[in-house]
């Protein structure tokens, strides 16, 4: 379908790039093969690293004319196999295009490259006294250009929202090497269609980010945090309602079941918290904001609310330590659960109210397609991550009878008004239920969108649609 890459094409990408960027060597070649998502690998024929938009353009003008297939990389921490070069070619690295360019303090904006590490854009706009809240749980090692692909979330955007929220305009560079910007670095913006939020969220395949102005905040100077453990996982699900309700909006409100909370125990060294035998879920509930005696009040009465729960003990974290510590747990429940065994991550999202419902759901249907389930996420955004795990399942179930066990949870998602991705993306591991979602013609609608940016189907191919 692709042409391979000849010795032709690795003499015009040098000349391009330079040899340096022209990476076949292959242990490089097997760190571009793989991301986050399960352990699937497929290597690019060759990894090229270019330095910035003119050199990107050269190189899509190139791939196109000669049917190669090239699929973007940020830091490779996705979810969905966005990443994955699944038909070889080439994968175009964007970590040398890794400078933040502008803070803009008066207009409380950033200009960015994609390479940059989230949490590194993060310290840099604070030392300004600014704030960019979207915060995913590998905000430690994952690109700002990803977070733009796939549309992040991460535990704020409870209460801040996600990265589309952020974003002003994006310097893109077309399949055809043409470079446009989609927008203008303004707060409101009414100006034909919005082709800004178009590629934000568009998993690398309608072109690539070369540039990225986000909107600021001023930063937020207090916060606090408290760990609730309940005895039952749905009434912890029933608790998140009951704070939204209540009239505070927490910074971040995240559900962890039993398992999650001990595996991220086990995989995070000298981070224990005390845990009853009877407890089956946790909250982590956090407040900020600039009135710390306000913060201690909304604390109160969120506690107090819970009480009416059946709960333990709520353990407050009185130190930054002990903040980090909780936090650290809470971010690495993902790699705990990957690191314990083989596994799946679902990414579903349903109007918060509806959390409860959708616990259900995940294990009734676990109970009746065999599978076991570790849930956690967001559930302020009522964004629950399916871990199912392997474990002593049959690989014959694991491939036959599994996929349709989530069709069905994923039916069930959609019948409580919510859908199949929140914040990791479709990508290849949810490309065969985008019709549980969709009706043929929404699909063809995007269809169309991605051939108007990509009539060659050369960018990041394979992924979104079958
Ligand atoms: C998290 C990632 C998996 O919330 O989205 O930990
Ligand atoms: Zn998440």
């Amino acid at each position: 379908m692709f042409n391979s890459i000849s010795e032709s094409d690795l003499e015009f990408f040098c000349s391009a790039i330079g040899t340096t960027y022209v990476i076949t060597s292959e242990d490089q070649l097997l760190r571009c093969a793989s991301d986050h998502t399960e352990d699937f690998v497929y290597k690019p024929e060759v990894v090229l690293q270019p330095a910035n938009a003119k050199e990107i353009s050269e190189l899509l003008c190139y791939c196109n004319e000669q049917n190669i297939a090239v699929t973007p990389r940020g830091a490779g921490t996705g979810l969905s196999g966005g990443a994955l070069p699944i038909f070889g070619g080439v994968c175009l690295d964007t970590k040398r295009l890794n400078q933040i360019l502008t803070i803009d303090e008066q207009n409380f904006q950033v200009i960015t490259e994609p390479g940059v590490i989230t949490e590194e854009l993060q310290q840099q706009v604070r030392l300004h006294g600014l704030m960019y809240p979207p915060d995913p749980a590998s905000r430690g090692s994952c690109f700002i250009g990803g977070n733009i692909a796939e549309n992040s979330g991460g535990p704020r955007a409870v209460k801040y929202g996600v990265v589309k929220d952020y974003v002003l305009n994006l310097e893109v560079v077309l399949p055809n090497g043409e470079i446009i910007w989609t927008g203008a670095n303004v707060l409101k913006n009414a100006t034909g269609y919005n082709l800004t939020q178009l590629i934000v969220g568009s998993e690398g395949t309608l072109g690539v980010v070369t540039k990225i102005v986000l909107r600021l905040i001023p930063a937020v100077q207090h916060d606090l945090l408290m760990l609730v453990p309940f005895r039952s996982a749905e009434a912890a699900c029933e608790a998140v309602n009951a704070i939204m309700l209540n009239g505070i909006m927490p910074s971040a409100l995240e559900f962890m079941e039993r398992d999650a909370i001990v595996w991220a125990m086990d995989f995070v060294q000298h981070s224990a918290v005390p845990l009853a035998s009877d407890i089956q879920a946790h909250l982590l509930v956090e407040v900020d904001g600039n009135d710390s005696e306000l913060l201690y009040k909304e604390m109160e009465k969120i506690s107090e609310l819970l009480s009416r729960f059946d709960i333990g003990d709520i353990l407050f974290a009185d130190s930054h330590e002990q903040k980090q510590m909780l936090w650290n747990l809470r971010r690495k429940v993902g790699e705990a659960v990957k690191s314990n065994s083989v596994y799946k991550e679902e990414d579903t999202v349903v109007p918060r109210a509806a959390l409860p419902q959708l616990l259900r759901a995940v294990k009734r249907i676990g109970a009746e397609y065999g599978f076991h389930s570790v849930c956690y996420g967001h559930a302020g955004d009522g964004n629950l991550h399916i871990n199912i795990v392997k474990q002593n399942m049959s690989e014959e179930d694991w491939l036959g009878k599994l996929p349709l066990g989530i069709r069905k949870l994923f039916e069930e998602v959609v019948k409580l008004g919510g859908t199949i991705s929140g914040e990791h993306g479709i990508g290849l591991v949810q490309k065969n239920y985008l019709d549980v979602v969709f009706s043929e013609t929404q699909i063809r609608l995007m269809k169309e969108i991605k051939r108007v940016f990509d009539p060659n189907g050369i960018l990041n191919p394979g992924k979104i649609f079958v």
